[in-house]
């Protein structure tokens, strides 16, 4: 009796839930931004870690709108350029691609170098992670590139840290036999990442808008977009309310986007994008692993380098440092101690 009733009930949660589910779906479908801006009110951790950080609004830009050099979130970045220009059109837009950033022959020869750590994506997949880069001085200059940082920490408002052991990422959507295109492990829906994140990627192949690229739906960091998962009607939606913009250049860009901004990885087939995403945040979402951290201490590695480079706190969430009087268990997790004499 008691199991039938725990079914009933449980039953009745799904069917309730679905039911919510279509009418939120069809109340995105009327008014997008509203309804999202809606369901963040009424779970407000995003809001409130925004709010907290200083970026409830994102700083306004002092972009002229009329100003036609800012109408794309593209930058000629081969032979320099205005920082504050970059900051202003990655806080546009909600995203921004520095293109020819890093030099060319730099790429493919880091790339020759690094052969063994990519990994291509196994028959039925669209995509593959490769493995963690060791901790050298040739990639830290991409890992920890001054200026990039300097970009993202005030479009940021906040000091960033490095969040993840970046790998190689190759997508290979190949066409399946009834001319559909393979998508499957890769991020193909708009969606937003953690509010805390701010992410830029290098290309090492040649990205245009015939190839497998990212999109961001311009301006969409500025609203309060809650993280629902979206049907295909839903994103129509969206689509009609921002302007698309399709984030591509050659070989040496990278690309940088807030995770407020909406955002989906556009798949064609037969065509290959490898590059190497780095994430940072402002301290949160740090994906601090130490079986990943202990190989990129390979034997590579030169430690009076890392020694140096870590001394800052951009890596602090990655390679902890030892607290004085050292760390303490609390529910399963380690705490610095604080000054407590025992
Ligand atoms: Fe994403």
């Amino acid at each position: 009796m008691v199991l039938k009733l725990v079914i009933y009930f449980h039953v009745m949660e799904k069917l309730e839930m679905n039911k919510i589910r279509k009418i939120v779906e069809m109340a995105i479908n009327t008014a997008p931004i509203f309804t999202l801006s809606i369901l963040s009110i009424l779970f407000p951790s995003r809001l409130i870690h925004r709010f907290v950080n200083n970026r409830l609004i994102y700083k306004k830009c002092k972009i002229d709108s009329e100003d036609y050099a800012f109408k794309s979130h593209i930058i000629d970045a081969k032979n320099g350029f205005d920082e504050d220009k970059a900051v202003d059109v990655l806080l546009k837009h909600g995203a921004l691609v520095l293109n020819d950033y890093f030099d060319r022959e730099k790429i493919i020869s880091f790339q020759k170098a690094h052969e063994k750590y990519i990994v291509e994506p196994n028959h039925g997949e669209a995509s593959a992670n490769g493995r963690v880069l060791p901790f050298t001085k040739e990639f830290c200059d991409f890992w920890k590139d001054e200026k990039l940082i300097r970009i993202m920490e005030k479009a940021f408002n906040a000091k960033i840290f490095a969040r993840n052991f970046p790998r190689f990422t190759a997508v290979h959507p190949r066409i399946n036999v009834d001319g559909t295109i393979q998508s499957n492990k890769t991020a193909r829906n708009l969606h937003v990442d953690h509010t805390s994140l701010i992410q830029f990627a290098i290309y090492f192949t040649e990205v245009t808008e015939e190839t497998s690229r990212m999109q961001i739906l311009s301006g969409s960091h500025r609203h309060f977009i809650y993280p629902f998962t979206l049907t295909s009607k839903n994103e129509q939606a969206l689509i009609r309310k921002f302007d698309m913009l399709d984030c591509v250049g050659g070989i040496g860009s990278v690309q940088i986007h807030f995770g407020d901004t909406l955002h989906r990885f556009k798949p064609v087939g037969d065509s290959r994008r490898l590059w190497l995403q780095v994430s940072t945040s402002d301290g949160n979402n740090i994906l601090f692993n130490p079986w990943e951290a202990s190989k990129t201490l390979s034997e590579v590695v030169d430690k009076a380098y890392f020694i140096e480079a870590t001394k800052d706190d951009f890596f602090s969430g990655l390679y902890p440092k030892q607290p004085n009087k050292g760390y303490k268990i609390k529910n399963g997790h380690i705490q610095p101690m604080k000054k407590e004499y025992i």
